[in-house]
């Protein structure tokens, strides 16, 4: 097996060679190319281990182990670092301003690195705890890190293509589009690649040197969740090991591995168990992303086809070259797609994300608040240490009746989902400012555009929950709401109105989110059959009409 593979790269090798020497296209553009490691039939033996590899505990002579105090910078440092750069990808350039300081991997969207957002609105705070008082409790949900692009996506149908026009020996790629006729497609699917361990490591030390502090409060090891596909398990482990230590996270805490899967109730899955997130409801979005890429890259389309000559190239290939460069750099470090685009393509593309989000994800989808209120009961249960009783939503019943798989008095609590999750919670608690520049339109990035998915659910995206005292006491009275280290303005919440430091009652707040779980009708926006159109859909709430 791993000769083979050994000896198939080789041949590949040299026909890449022959292909740059000869400046034609190879039979194998566009193919699909893996490696596995280790190879499949190679496996760690456990009698080797034990013979002659003992782990550290077995060896001993750990040397001095003393440990330091917790941290706790989120409150005692001045002021805090953002989160800045995406070591180590290559930052591309775009295809008309060479080395200027637009930069590409912020128009990534959902497929953006994920880094600090500035302000959304409250210019003169941030997420450093506010004067006079004390942070008693954090709840932390994020993204997976990283991945491959899903199945079936435009970027490996692209490839498919170009694999098949180059077996007809109709393919030749010339001028910018030249590095095609030796290209091949290296992306798996779904699974996280290193980078995105990468960030979830480096979010696990940052939640530690942030919080760590509220470890002191724990009487039993935490229990944290995530769901049971590969690269949610991946992320939370991750975490947990930049966190914990990789020596020591497994006996740290508690791993939740809640099954995501069709039929299956889960909160940090909740499309699973609504029906409108499964068709033509929330296909609205790549409906409104189909108008928005049949304005935004005809240009690039007329520029980019006289250098596939016999190559039938659509605008829907052409989109799927501009998807592929982020793809390609989060996996591959670096794409020679990306300076194919201009910097106002670039920008449309971000705003074509935005569109999908806003209309199948967001605010602009009528089943979405329904999709994301499940969390909501879970929060609120959480901060009022009730039990739920009642199931009316994608809660687990099975899993939070029990104290054990969902504590209720946890001094920090972690959460991983997915991008459309996070997406999804935000209108559920009514945070309204996000939406507030209305609807997207199809046909023009808006001057007041507020809805930027880069900021929402980029990957390893972190919505945090500050539960505080001010002044300090074991009572908490506060609670506010960080999304990706920028404070969220809680005035969409009855009662919380305008806070410069972005904070809420903790009643009132609560109060709040008791009144949405009210408001969000989950039985109807989930599972009725009605028809609903971009045409007609204004909605900001992300629920249907009434
Ligand atoms: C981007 O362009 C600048 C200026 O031409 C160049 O120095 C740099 O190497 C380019 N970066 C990449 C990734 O191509
Ligand atoms: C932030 O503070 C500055 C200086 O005090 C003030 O001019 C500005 O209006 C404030 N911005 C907001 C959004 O409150
Ligand atoms: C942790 O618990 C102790 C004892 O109840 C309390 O004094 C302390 O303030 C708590 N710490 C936080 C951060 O809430
Ligand atoms: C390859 O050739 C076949 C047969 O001529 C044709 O039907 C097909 O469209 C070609 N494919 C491409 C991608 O050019
Ligand atoms: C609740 O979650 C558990 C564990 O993931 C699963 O076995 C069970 O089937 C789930 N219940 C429902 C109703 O989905
Ligand atoms: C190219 O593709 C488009 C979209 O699929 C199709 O409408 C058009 O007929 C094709 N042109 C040729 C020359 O095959
Ligand atoms: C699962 O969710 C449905 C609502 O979607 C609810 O009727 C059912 O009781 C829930 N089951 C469990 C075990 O939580
Ligand atoms: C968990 O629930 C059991 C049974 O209801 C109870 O005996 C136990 O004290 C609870 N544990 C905690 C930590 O709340
Ligand atoms: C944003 O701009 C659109 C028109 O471009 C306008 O209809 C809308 O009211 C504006 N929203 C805000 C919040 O300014
Ligand atoms: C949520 O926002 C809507 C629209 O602004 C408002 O009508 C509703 O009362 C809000 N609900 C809560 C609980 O804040
Ligand atoms: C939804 O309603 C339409 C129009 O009444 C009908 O054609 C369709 O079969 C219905 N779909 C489902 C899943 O009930
Ligand atoms: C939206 O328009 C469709 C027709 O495209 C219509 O059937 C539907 O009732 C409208 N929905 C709302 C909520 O207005």
């Amino acid at each position: 097996m791993f000769l083979l593979s050994a000896f198939v790269s080789a041949a590949v090798a040299s026909q890449v060679s022959a292909a740059v020497v000869s400046g034609k296209a190879s039979s194998f553009a566009g193919s699909t190319s893996t490696f596995q490691f280790p190879p499949a039939d190679v496996t760690a033996t456990a009698s080797l281990i034990d013979s002659f590899f003992p782990d550290a505990s077995e060896v001993g002579f750990a040397g001095p182990t003393p440990t330091g105090d917790e941290a706790e910078s989120i409150a005692t440092a001045p002021a805090l670092s953002p989160v800045k750069g995406y070591f180590p990808l290559v930052r591309p350039n775009t295809s008309d301003k060479k080395g200027k300081a637009f930069n590409v991997v912020d128009s990534w969207a959902n497929l953006s690195p994920m880094q600090s957002v500035r302000s959304f609105g409250l210019d003169n705070t941030t997420e450093k705890i506010p004067e006079g008082c004390k942070l008693n409790q954090v709840f932390l949900l994020h993204r997976h890190g990283a991945r491959y692009p899903t199945s079936g996506s435009s970027p490996a149908t692209f490839a498919a293509n170009v694999h098949a026009a180059a077996g007809n020996g109709t393919f030749v790629a010339t001028g910018p589009l030249e590095f095609l006729n030796t290209w091949t497609y290296k992306l798996g699917a779904e699974i996280l690649t290193p980078f995105g361990r990468e960030q979830l490591f480096e979010l696990g030390i940052g939640f530690r040197v942030k919080y760590g502090d509220l470890l002191k409060n724990f009487t039993g090891l935490p229990v944290w969740r995530t769901t049971s596909e590969e690269r949610m398990v991946d992320s939370a482990l991750h975490f947990a090991a930049g966190f914990f230590g990789v020596q020591s996270y497994q006996s740290s805490y508690y791993q939740l591995i809640e099954i995501e899967q069709d039929g299956f109730n889960n909160t940090l899955a909740p499309y699973d168990q609504c029906p409108n997130a499964n068709n033509n409801i929330s296909a609205l979005g790549g409906e409104a992303t189909a108008a928005w890429t049949n304005v935004y890259l005809v240009d690039a389309q007329k520029r980019l086809a006289p250098f596939l000559p016999g190559f039938n190239l659509t605008i829907s290939d052409v989109a799927a070259m501009q998807t592929l460069c982020p793809y390609e750099t989060v996996a591959l470090g670096y794409s020679a797609f990306c300076d194919l685009f201009t910097e106002e393509e670039w920008k449309g593309f971000a705003y074509g994300i935005d569109l999908d989000f806003w209309y199948g994800d967001g605010p602009g989808n009528p089943a979405v608040s329904a999709q994301g209120i499940g969390w909501v009961q879970e929060l609120v249960s959480r901060l009022t240490q009730t039990t739920i009783t009642t199931f009316d939503t994608t809660v687990n019943g099975t899993l939070v009746s029990s104290n054990i798989t969902f504590p209720l008095n946890q001094p920090i609590f972690v959460d991983a989902t997915h991008d459309t999750v996070i997406s999804a919670i935000l209108p559920a608690m009514n945070f309204t400012s996000l939406a507030a520049g209305g609807p997207l339109p199809l046909d023009h990035i808006p001057e007041n555009h507020t809805y930027k998915v880069r900021e929402i659910s980029p990957f390893a995206s972190r919505l945090v929950g500050q539960v505080l005292s001010c002044p300090a006491s074991d009572t908490p009275t506060h609670i506010r709401w960080v999304l990706n280290d920028g404070v969220l303005p809680q005035t969409g919440i009855n009662g919380c109105g305008e806070d410069p430091n972005g904070l809420c009652q903790i009643d009132t707040f609560i109060a709040g989110m008791k009144q949405r779980i009210e408001e969000v009708d989950f039985d109807f926006d989930c599972f009725a059959n009605y028809t609903f159109s971009l045409a007609n859909d204004t909605i900001t709430n992300g629920q249907f009409p009434k």
